[in-house]
């Protein structure tokens, strides 16, 4: 036997017990007449003591050659620490050694393997195997351990049966781009990595399954962020002969469960639920975080009133109102301005408005507008003396995203999301299409199954771009956590919707024939969602970064350091696929 205890495991209730632990050496001290040395597992630490005049020559010798990171076997007995340390579970005893097993030597390891590391990212990234070691990484690696095992639990209780779909399958043009894979036995053609289970998810439900969930691996080849990997997981769910209110109520269940059962946080009451349209015009995107008010008011009306070309051109006029308990001064406000300018905000300037403690107001366009022109903005503003209003002005939406990233700039500044605090909310009836000016089509807002309402389908004869779709997105603190729809059951319904996406009849049928024929043998009217499982991680966890609860993640430029991959292949290896580079 290896071990009869592990590093975490013992108590003062095992004084005086004989025992064996295995582990790795995570700092040794050699101070006078005694050597300690941490031992450290997954469980955690236990100290183990040498005093030097009462152990053998041999072990003494064994100890002297122990360095950072050696894997040990120890045989000694559990006794009483003189000074208690009462940051650790076994910080009352301590192991007197009888005998050291060497199991393996360690090369000085490239980055101290402690919570508080002096590795940088990209070290820690290339001996990732190393990093896990440390506590806060492990402890993310847990945590989505912990965060699976609930959601099968719950999933399982309610009837889901976890179904895995094929990695291999097709192309197809819409949403991101897809990773191929060349296909030996069919030299010149191509599978594609899925993007999401969804039309076998679809299928599952027409095979009449009726609750499927799987916790998959998705594959898309898009530009990364802290919150988007190239291979991400989905808890992807899909369930027959629901509508849209039993996928909010059944996955507002499993997140209430999950905050329960691994965080101990009741949320309260049901998630609010806003439209698309109310969450762009209150908040300038479809994710609102819900943590903090300074919300947006549309003043265009109002504030095209004189002769300031600027307003005046712009479609739309959209303003917030900062409370903040110390006055802005002139260079904060000059760097919000700085900040709406760059290349990623895009606004083309700031007007900035000072409601004065008492009560006259101060604008940097007051050559256009009288103090009673200023008052009506804040009234219409609901603004109070102390309180700055930021203007932004434009074309509607780049206005309005525009606005958000100042919104979101605002709060990180002032402290107004509070770690800790969890604000759900689903964001429903999104367009069902998006028109794109470049190549003057409409594309699937969500994705070309989309169920739209009933009433609006009279609009795919006069203006598409005002069907709303039974779609959903869960949203937590800001953060895009899931997304589904009910979708479309009906052969002749999913004709037009691929027509209207500008799909010949041939484009659509060796796209999703397949899809389009098993819809002929009795589909059942069906829904689903995914949840983004390492985001869902991340904020469980308290990071903005999912790569912080992926084992062996990318960097942002899509690359594994540790195994340097992606890498170049033999030349016999692309003989045998029939590709030329
Ligand atoms: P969607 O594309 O909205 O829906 O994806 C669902 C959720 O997956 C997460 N997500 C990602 N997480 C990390 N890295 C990425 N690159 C990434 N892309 C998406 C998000 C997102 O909300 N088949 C549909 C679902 C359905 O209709 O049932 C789908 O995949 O949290």
């Amino acid at each position: 036997m290896y071990r009869t205890h592990n590093c975490g495991e013992l108590r003062a209730e095992h004084l005086g017990q004989n025992i064996k632990l295995c582990g790795w050496v995570q700092l040794k001290r050699d101070k006078g007449g005694m050597i300690w040395i941490d031992l450290r597992d997954r469980y955690g630490i236990t100290q183990l003591a040498f005093e030097k005049t009462q152990i053998s020559k041999e072990l003494l010798e064994k100890v002297n050659n122990i360095h950072r990171e050696y894997v040990l076997q120890v045989d000694g007995e559990v006794i009483e620490r003189f000074s208690k340390n009462d940051k650790i579970p076994t910080g009352d005893i301590e192991i007197k050694v009888k005998d050291i097993e060497i199991l393996n030597t360690s090369e000085t390891p490239p980055f101290t393997i402690i919570d508080d590391t002096d590795g940088g990212d990209e070290l820690r990234m290339k001996y990732r195997y190393l990093d896990i070691r440390r506590e806060p990484v492990k402890n993310a690696l847990i945590l989505r351990h912990k965060i699976a095992q609930k959601t099968r639990q719950y999933l399982d209780n309610k009837d889901f049966i976890e179904v895995e779909t094929p990695f291999l399958i097709k192309s197809t043009p819409e949403g991101a781009r897809d990773f191929v894979v060349p296909s030996r036995m069919n030299p010149g053609e191509f599978y594609a990595l899925p993007q999401s289970p969804q039309t076998f998810k679809q299928l599952l439900m027409i095979s009449g399954i009726d609750k499927y969930f799987q916790i998959v691996k998705c594959f898309r080849d898009e530009d990364l962020r802290a919150d988007r990997q190239p291979e991400f997981t989905q808890i992807d769910c899909e369930m027959s002969f629901v509508d849209k209110q039993d996928i909010l109520d059944e996955f507002e269940g499993l997140i209430k469960y999950l905050f329960k059962s691994v965080k101990e946080i009741e949320i309260k009451g049901r998630f609010p639920v806003m439209s698309y349209n109310e969450a762009m015009e209150k908040y300038g995107c479809d994710k609102p975080d819900i943590r903090f008010g300074m919300t947006i008011t549309d003043i265009s009306e109002i504030a095209k009133s004189k002769d300031f070309m600027v307003f005046n051109k712009a479609e739309y006029i959209g303003a917030i109102c900062v409370k903040s308990e110390e006055e802005f001064t002139r260079k904060q406000i000059d760097a919000y301005t700085d900040f709406v300018k760059t290349p990623q905000v895009g606004a083309q300037g700031m007007v900035f408005c000072k409601y004065n403690s008492d009560g006259s107001l101060k604008s940097s366009v007051d050559k256009f507008f009288t103090q009673d022109d200023l008052k009506i903005w804040a009234e219409q503003i609901n603004a109070s003396p102390g309180d700055l209003i930021l203007i932004l002005a434009g074309e509607k939406y780049n206005t309005l995203n525009a606005l958000s990233e100042l919104r979101l700039k605002l709060a990180n500044d002032l402290n107004l999301k509070p770690t800790g605090t969890f604000a759900p909310l689903w964001v429903v009836d999104f367009p069902l299409l998006e028109w794109d000016e470049e190549t003057k089509r409409f594309y699937a807002k969500h994705h070309p199954f989309t169920m739209p309402y009933e009433e609006d389908i009279k609009y795919f004869d006069t203006d598409a771009s005002k069907i709303r779709a039974k779609a959903y997105d869960l949203v937590i603190n800001g953060v895009e956590i899931g997304g589904g729809s009910i979708r479309i059951y009906n052969k002749e319904l999913q004709e037009k919707m691929f027509k209207n996406l500008g799909f010949t009849k041939e484009e659509a049928e060796a796209q999703f024939g397949f899809l389009m024929n098993a819809f002929k043998y009795g589909a059942p009217p069906h829904g689903g969602i995914a949840l983004g499982f390492d985001r869902l991680c991340a904020l469980f966890g308290g990071s903005e970064s999912i790569r912080d609860y992926i084992a062996f993640p990318k960097n942002n430029a899509g690359r594994d350091i540790m195994i340097d991959s992606p890498s170049k292949i033999s030349k016999e290896q692309l003989k045998e696929l029939g590709l030329k580079i």
